[in-house]
């Protein structure tokens, strides 16, 4: 055998697994990129899904009045958040819109979250006014 050969031979050997592993690459890319998509398009859907959601479009729709939510929030959260907002049992609300959205805070007044916070069911207009006084805090 000559040198020249066996060169041509370790090419061959060489070049063969790594053609091999750049398939599988490009399968594990595939498939990442797939679940990349699944959960992009799961979220987007959720996200639709809620603010398509009727009531949440009604009380979006409503412009709210700071006063009367005011008095709503101090007869029906002022127990657990304080008359200021400022924390009991439940946690301050000063700066709660810069965390929250308006469709997370009125999914918060509507779930409940976790326990303690009980589920309210405000009529869309008190819902905007209680939105509209949260959003001062
Ligand atoms: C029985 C006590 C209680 C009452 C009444 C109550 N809450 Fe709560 N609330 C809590 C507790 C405890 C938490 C924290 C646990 C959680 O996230 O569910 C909380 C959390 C929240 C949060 C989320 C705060 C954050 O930093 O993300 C918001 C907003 C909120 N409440 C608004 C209200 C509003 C508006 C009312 C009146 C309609 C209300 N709560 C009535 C106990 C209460």
């Amino acid at each position: 055998m000559t040198q020249e050969t066996l060169n041509d031979q370790r090419m061959e050997t060489s070049a063969a697994p790594s053609a091999e592993s750049g398939w599988g690459w490009g399968r594990w890319v595939a498939i990442a990129l797939g679940f990349i998509v699944a959960i992009a398009v799961g979220f987007i859907a959720y996200h639709q899904v809620q603010v398509s959601d009727p009531y949440i479009q009604s009380v979006l729709a409503l412009e709210g009045d700071v006063d009367r939510g005011q008095d709503i929030f101090r007869l029906n959260c002022a127990t657990c958040h304080g008359l200021e907002a400022s924390g009991e049992v439940g946690p301050s609300l000063q700066g709660v819109s810069e965390r929250k959205s308006r469709v997370q805070l009125i999914q918060q007044v509507v779930s409940g979250g976790t326990p303690p916070m009980p589920q309210f069911q405000p009529n869309a207009r008190d819902m905007a006014d209680l939105l509209e006084f949260l959003e001062t805090l």
